[in-house]
């Protein structure tokens, strides 16, 4: 059986995520079941790269250490896959034992061989983006990147020897043009990196304590890019007992990256492969970003920029998994950048998904049903009905092509241009007219048949892009909603089949409506940016928490009950706690925040009766640990003297983020 290894890169746990972070992966999860669905044996890696200073920095603010930090970012981000669909074989953190291990096995195996040594560093850090830079890289004295400001950092490190493969790296990409692409990024790896020659790179830190430490040299820790970058053979067992997975599914077939990763990727990490001995993956391709007012989508970009609504959660609670993932894959031309807009997403919706493929379905189910009690007969042929069966059989060929080529939106495309024909083709047919006809039943019957072959075999394509919506439309029409590429070929529903009439699966949206309403949403949003938990939590000092505990309350001053900071949240996830009876974990939108949040209450509700209630959470007591998992927040109830316990939630409609007082 073929394998097929395709990765994403690991996410660095900022907690910001926006539409533009989905992008890499809902590529990679429409490659992976693409895969899958040809009978190919497919490992999809994702992740969390959780260590280095950024971390460190920000769970010492708060007071907290690094991983009480990540781990509620971490159920974040795996939440925001799930509501993605994203059906990844394995979630990779680099703070998981068996990653750490195989990073100390690399850097053990690179010090014995020499590749790694021991030198005076000093060098331009930018934080943010976790990299060193050289006086000369920089730009305007900014990281050339980001262009945030850099640090001057001095210290005694361990280098590789990145200088010694420059020479295999520009051989590689000459003799295997496939190794990176699109090819512009060849062009920008060897013009802006390969040509002046590599200079040997730092990979130990003695300041930055947040990492894995080395075996030779426990005062220092790995670069987090080299700690990252394992991620792809670790996740695998590589040099460990346990590396079946290696052995079946390395080289990687592809790691997928956005452009900004490319020199990571395509320069550092086939160095070191080649100094481990080990082969390079099959490809890397560097993907363009989506842009937002001409820039990159970042969260600071976002914030500064109008009203364009780029939070994943709301998107995709506003119009569903498969609107989202329909957009990325559809609307920016693949290797190119693209402009992100709420109106042009809406207007993704309403061309494609709701026009042309909700139209196709909805048409044929309600014709089918109004004039026969199931599907009827194939008939004979006539007319046009040769060029749509013929475009439907030649489907699979020209849609495997493009995604062989990694060309989701052109896949796409051809997918829709079927959805179009047929649509084309029912105003050929008339069926409206053939129906009035006793005498032209059988024609009708055919012409029927044919639309919902067609809308089938749309749909079995659809499965790798559209989840939901391909397994609605294969169950109505009495199919396996998991039927593989097998079954592509026209003429294999059999009549008689009965066909269930579904509602609208893409509604059709009135975007200046909507338009208008997600501004007001994107303003509310605003209002209520991320909470300063750190100045917040201290305020609540030691009096008011023993005020608080008393059995009789004392009166307090105003000012002292303007110290809480009430929200109203919405609670996203929920599970029990395994150790305790009592205990809820909830995971808790907060605007634009998610927090985790540990509340007494498993005795009045069930998790599933949690998600998706509107509640009101104390958010500035100081982060707790209670059974072990973080509580950054209260959630509050009203309880009665019987203990009957009930949530307090807004009595209105209002959005997650708005204010209590
Ligand atoms: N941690 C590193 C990767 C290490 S891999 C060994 C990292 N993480 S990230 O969280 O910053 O980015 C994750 C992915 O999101 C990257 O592929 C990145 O390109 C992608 N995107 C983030 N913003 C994006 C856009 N605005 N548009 C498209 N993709 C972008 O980098």
């Amino acid at each position: 059986m073929n394998t097929y290894y395709i990765t994403t890169p690991i996410y660095y746990p900022s907690g910001n995520w926006h539409i533009g972070h989905c992008y890499t992966t809902v590529i990679c999860d429409a490659l992976a079941r693409f895969h899958k669905m040809k009978g190919e044996e497919v490992f999809f890696l994702t992740g969390t790269d959780e260590h280095g200073q950024k971390v460190e920095k920000e769970a010492k603010s708060r007071g907290i250490t690094p991983l009480e930090f990540v781990d509620p970012l971490v159920a974040q981000l795996k939440d925001m896959w799930r509501l993605l669909d994203i059906g990844y074989d394995r979630f990779i953190r680099t703070t998981d034992e068996d990653h750490a291990a195989c990073v100390q096995r690399i850097y053990q195996k690179l010090y014995e061989s020499g590749d790694i040594y021991k030198a005076e560093y000093e060098g331009h850090y930018c934080t943010p983006c976790e990299a060193f830079w050289t006086q000369s890289q920089l730009k305007d004295g900014k990281c050339p990147d980001c262009g945030r400001e850099v640090t001057l950092q001095k210290e005694e490190s361990y280098f590789f020897r990145l200088s010694k493969y420059a020479p295999r790296i520009l051989k590689l990409y000459e003799e295997n043009p496939e190794f990176l692409q699109p090819k512009s990024r060849v062009n920008e790896m060897v013009n802006n990196f390969l040509k002046a020659g590599l200079t040997d790179l730092c990979v130990s830190r003695t300041t930055v304590k947040w990492g894995v430490p080395l075996p030779f040299d426990e005062k220092h820790f790995s670069y987090v890019w080299i700690d990252a970058l394992a991620n792809y053979v670790s996740a695998l067992g590589y040099a460990s007992p346990q590396d079946a997975l290696y052995k079946k599914f390395w080289p990687a077939d592809l790691h997928m990256v956005g452009k900004e990763i490319v020199r990571f990727h395509a320069i550092i990490w086939p160095a070191l492969l080649m100094a481990l001995g080990e082969p390079v993956p099959k490809q890397i391709y560097g993907h363009g970003w989506l842009l937002i007012g001409g820039d990159k989508l970042s969260k600071s970009k976002q914030d500064a920029v109008k009203s364009e609504l780029t939070d994943p959660y709301e998107l995709v609670k506003r119009y569903g998994t498969d609107a989202v993932r329909y957009f990325l894959l559809r609307e920016i031309p693949f290797g190119s950048d693209g402009e992100y807009t709420n109106e042009r997403l809406l207007n993704r919706i309403n061309a494609d998904l709701a026009n042309d493929l909700g139209n196709l379905v909805s048409r044929t189910q309600a014709m089918i049903a109004q004039n026969f009690s199931a599907l009827p007969a194939r008939g004979l042929q006539e007319g046009t009905d040769g060029e749509l069966i013929a475009m439907c059989e030649e489907l699979f060929a020209r849609v495997s092509a493009d995604m062989d080529a990694l060309n989701a939106p052109e896949a796409l495309s051809k997918i829709f241009a079927v959805i179009s024909r047929a649509n084309k083709y029912i105003d050929e047919t008339t069926p409206w007219v053939l129906a009035k006809d006793p005498a032209k039943r059988e024609r009708l019957g055919a012409v029927l048949y044919n639309l919902a072959e067609t809308v089938r075999i749309c749909a079995v394509c659809l499965r790798p892009f559209l989840t939901k919506a391909s397994a609605a439309i294969l169950k109505s029409f009495g199919c396996d909603e998991n039927a593989g590429f097998d079954t592509l070929r026209f003429g294999l529903l059999e009549a008689g089949t009965p066909i269930e009439k579904i509602p609208p699966i893409f509604p059709r949206i009135d975007v200046k409506k909507e338009l208008v309403e997600v501004e007001k949403l994107v303003a509310s949003m605003k209002k209520s940016a991320p909470l300063k938990r750190e100045a917040n939590a201290e305020k609540v000092g030691k009096k008011e928490k023993e005020a608080a505990n008393a059995a009789a309350k004392p009166l307090v001053a105003f000012e002292d009950f303007t110290k809480l900071e009430l929200k109203v949240g919405e609670v996203i996830a929920c599970e029990k706690i395994a150790k305790s009876e009592k205990l809820l974990h909830e995971t808790v939108k907060i605007g634009n925040e998610v927090r985790s949040v540990v509340s007494g209450i498993a005795k009045y509700y069930t998790p599933e009766e949690m998600v998706g209630k509107k509640v009101v959470v104390v958010t500035n007591l100081k982060p707790a640990k209670l059974c072990g998992v973080l509580s950054e927040g209260m959630i509050l109830c009203a309880e009665d003297e019987n203990g009957n316990l009930s949530l307090v939630s807004p009595e209105k409609e209002m959005v997650s983020g708005g204010t209590v007082r």
